[in-house]
């Protein structure tokens, strides 16, 4: 399985606590996820008729949970391409480098948590679709 393929991206569950008081979840680097958590961002008020994303990562490995509602993440590694429909607070989306994501169809109570292995660096993205594919074929 090559590093940089849609093999390596997965659905990770995460740790579940229900009592009659409701949920608890939580995420601790390097347990639960494969990388220590460097910054963590967030999508919110995302128009349902907007793209977000569009932009791979050289180094950046992610894991995408929807704290709130659901969105769609495609995902594509210049070979393969899959969709992901997520809308459970419990479970994330691990996206390893070298992917490129669009995320869409956000419903209206959408929030996208990003943990993110590396603080905002734009040196970091791929922006052009064309880039993307001469990088990761080499
Ligand atoms: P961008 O990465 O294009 O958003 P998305 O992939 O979610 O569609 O970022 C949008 C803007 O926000 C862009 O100007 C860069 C800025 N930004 C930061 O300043 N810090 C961050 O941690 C992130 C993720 C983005």
């Amino acid at each position: 399985m090559s590093m940089n393929s849609i093999a390596a991206c997965k659905i990770i569950e995460l740790p579940h606590i229900q009592d009659d008081r409701g949920c608890l979840s939580f995420i601790e680097s390097c347990a639960h996820i494969p990388f220590d958590i460097a910054r963590i961002y967030y999508l919110y008020a995302v128009p349902n008729t907007k793209v977000r994303g569009a932009h791979a990562h050289k180094n950046l490995q992610q894991l995408v949970i929807p704290i709130s509602g659901s969105f769609d993440i495609k995902l594509d590694d210049g070979e393969s391409k899959k969709i992901f429909h997520l809308n459970r607070p419990d479970q994330g989306l691990y996206i390893c480098s070298m992917i490129w994501r669009d995320l869409s169809n956000f419903s209206k109570d959408a929030v996208c948590l990003v943990l993110a292995s590396e603080k905002y660096d734009e040196l970091d993205y791929i922006r052009l679709y064309s880039k993307f594919l001469e990088v990761q074929r080499g």
